[in-house]
């Protein structure tokens, strides 16, 4: 697959390149987050999710196909004693037999190529997600859109704990 953006490059230049985390998980992650959650943040990047949801006490299993962004992620991890394992992978190939609590997609999704690819990120992350648990997304309007479509034509047991124009946060 080709990348539109060069993230290496990106986050060598800068380490909090995507900012701050969005006022929308920092809210949900204050409400929902428990100590020993397993949580998988597909496209962690630099980890801005990850971090702050392994400072609440949760296990993170951070996947990018950026190693510069694992790096310097990995790096924080091991400073600040935090659980996050980081695996270098296309969300599109990655596969897992564990099961989470929460699944982040934070302004990842819109980056994986086709629509079929991005169905079929969605469609892994509800099967790695377990009973009870939730999926967070933040994408592009349009995005968002197809999104909720999708998840409402195929995975109609999931509750909309977020809808909006932004975000898409649902629960199993
Ligand atoms: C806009 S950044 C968001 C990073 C992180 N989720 C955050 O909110 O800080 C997009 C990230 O997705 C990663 N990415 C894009 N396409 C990917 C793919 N197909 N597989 C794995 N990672 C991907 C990029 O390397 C980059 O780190």
């Amino acid at each position: 697959m080709s990348y539109t953006v060069d993230y290496d490059k990106f986050y060598k230049e800068d380490l909090a390149a995507c900012g701050k985390p969005f006022k929308e998980f920092e809210i949900f992650f204050k409400k929902n987050i428990q100590e020993a959650m397993s949580v998988l943040d597909l496209g962690c990047g630099q980890g801005r999710d990850a971090i702050l949801v392994a400072k609440m006490g949760a296990h993170v299993v951070g996947v990018d196909v950026s190693t510069v962004g694992l790096k310097q992620l990995n790096r924080i991890a091991k400073k600040e004693k935090l659980k996050i394992e980081t695996i270098v992978s296309d969300l599109v190939d990655f596969k897992t037999r564990k099961r989470f609590d929460v699944i982040i997609l934070d302004r990842v999704l819109h980056i994986v190529a086709t629509e079929h690819e991005r169905e079929q990120v969605l469609e892994k992350s509800v099967t790695y997600l377990r009973k009870s648990g939730y999926i967070l997304i933040a994408d592009t309007p349009l995005n968002i859109i197809s999104f909720r479509k999708y998840l409402k034509k195929n995975n109609s047991q999931l509750k909309y704990v977020l809808d909006n124009k932004n975000y898409l946060f649902v629960q199993k």
